[in-house]
Parts: structure tokens; sequence; C-alpha cells
């Protein structure tokens, strides 16, 4: 078996264009075009990257980024402070504060202080208690952009194994609550996992969210599953790859995500469709 490719990239755009359409219909009506402040703090490269894709998204889609490059010695006290302006202001739709932040600064403060309906990260208690509960929110980029990757690819869902190799907040969790959701029936594996080839070789769905190059190997996956790699480890000659031996386990999966161009197109697709969301809820 040959695995067929989930084109993040080309469904990314796809979901883009909706959202332009959307805007300026908004825009045409005359109410404001949807405001994302995106808020980076320090120096760090890979968050630079990251930033710099958001902001150029947003212009693509008719957004208004507002833009906020505070340097590394910023205190927790200004960060906060900015916060609170950017909640009362109309102009404001959603805030995003690049993680990750430097260590005098305790992030679950930050995060706790974005207003949730402007959360558009979906980190916020509230916005993660929502999840849990299965009520409307505005949910976690990554792991909502995981769904829509399986939704538009047609993969069967309710009653599937997933697996998901992982734990974190913004990832490994929400994740599995998504997959919960959904009605799989989900394993969640970390660090202290007895068995972890066992798990992956029961996955009808797996999705990989460690950051350590080619840590689950190929020969591991089931037959006909599909493979989302959430990884992108950065390889000593510049290029990305996944947390799967990708040509081994795209010799067995019926789908699987590549990297770069899967996952990473929809985390921050669903920037913009959360940000869209928040900005319908707001009156203006
Ligand atoms: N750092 C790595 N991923 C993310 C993300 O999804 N949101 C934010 N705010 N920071 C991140």
């Amino acid at each position: 078996m040959s695995a067929s490719i989930i084109d993040g990239k080309a469904i990314a755009a796809d979901i883009r264009e909706t959202i332009r359409g959307e805007v300026s219909e908004r825009v045409a009506a005359g109410r404001a075009a949807p405001g994302l402040a995106v808020v980076l703090v320090g120096d760090n490269a890979a968050s630079s990257v990251y930033v710099r894709m958001k902001r150029r998204d947003c212009a693509e889609v008719g957004f208004i980024s507002q833009d906020y490059d505070l340097p590394v010695q910023t205190t927790q006290d200004e960060l906060l402070a900015l916060i609170d302006r950017l909640n009362d202001s109309p102009e404001t739709h959603g805030i995003l504060v690049q993680l990750p932040l430097p260590d005098h600064i305790d992030e679950q403060a930050v995060i706790e202080r974005i207003d949730p309906a402007k959360d558009v990260d979906g980190f916020h208690p509230q916005n993660v208690g929502r999840l849990v509960l299965r009520l409307p929110g505005l949910r976690s980029c990554t792991p909502h952009g995981v769904m829509t990757l399986l939704h538009r690819t047609g993969v069967a869902l309710s009653g599937a194994h997933a697996v998901v190799i992982g734990q974190s907040n913004i990832v490994g969790r929400p994740m599995a609550l998504e997959l919960l959701n959904a009605r799989c029936t989900v394993t969640i594996c970390h660090s202290r996992t007895r068995d972890l080839r066992a798990e992956v070789e029961r996955a009808d769905i797996l999705v990989a969210a460690v950051g350590r190059t080619a840590f689950i190997p190929g020969d591991w996956i089931k037959p006909g599953a599909t493979v989302i790699d959430v990884g992108i480890n950065r390889q000593p000659d510049g290029s990305l790859v996944g947390d799967v031996d990708y040509a081994g386990a795209a010799r067995r999966a019926a789908w699987i995500t590549p990297v770069p161009g899967g996952v990473g197109p929809l985390t921050r697709a669903t920037l913009l469709e959360n940000t869209l969301q928040a900005a319908r809820a707001i009156a203006d």
C-alpha cells in the first residue's frame, strides 16, 4: 500500500478563500474587518517566523493585523497591561500571544488574563473547559485544524481507535478531547507509556505530537491507518521533518500528512477561523 497525501496547504488555501469572501461581505455591509493582535515578546527565531506567517495570513484574508513586537526585557506587568488594553479595545477581536515567553514571564498568568471571548488560541481554562464539556467555544488551533483535515479527508471517526502521542496543553490533551468528542476510542501516550509500539500498532488514527525526529518507525503503523504528524523538527541541513518516519509510514498507511505542508497550514487557517468566529460574536 502507498498512502495518499493529505494536502494541508490546499485545504488551508480553500479555508482562507472562504474566510476572505465572508470578510469582504462583512466590510461591504459596513462592519469592521476582524482585528487580530499578534504579540511577540523577544526574538526567538522560530516564533518570529511563525508570527510573520500569521500576520501575512491576516493580510491575505482582509483582517487587520495589529502587530506588537516587544523587547525581551518586557516585564510581566507591562505585558498584562497590554492585554488589558487589547481586551478593552473594540478594534481587537482576537488576541494571540506567541509562546514560549521569556522565562521571567508566567505564561499561565498571561493566558488567563486574555478575555476568553478573544482567546483565539483556545488556551484559556474557560475555553479548554468548554471543550471538555462539548460546549461551543474557541478551540485550540492545531487540534481543531487536525479535525478539519480528518473531516475533509473523509476519515471515519466514530468508533475508530485513535492514538495521540504527546500530552501537552497545546496539542496532545485538546487533541484527545477533540477525537473523543468525535466518538473515537482514544489512547493518550506519553514518556511513561510502557509499550508504545503496541499502542501505535492498534491505531486506526495516529496523531504524533512529540517533537522528535523519526520517533515513530514506519513499521509500527497499522496497514490502512491515517497518520497525522504534528511534529516540526529542523534538521542540521535546515530541512523540516516530522515525528514519524515518513517514507516507512507512507508504505503502510492509507492517509498521511507531509511535513511541511500538512498540519502546519491548518493551525494557521484555524487561527483565522477562530478570529472570524470571535469577531462574529462581538457586536460593533
Ligand atoms: N507556540 C507554538 N504553537 C503556538 C500556538 O499555537 N499559539 C501560540 N500562541 N504560541 C504557540
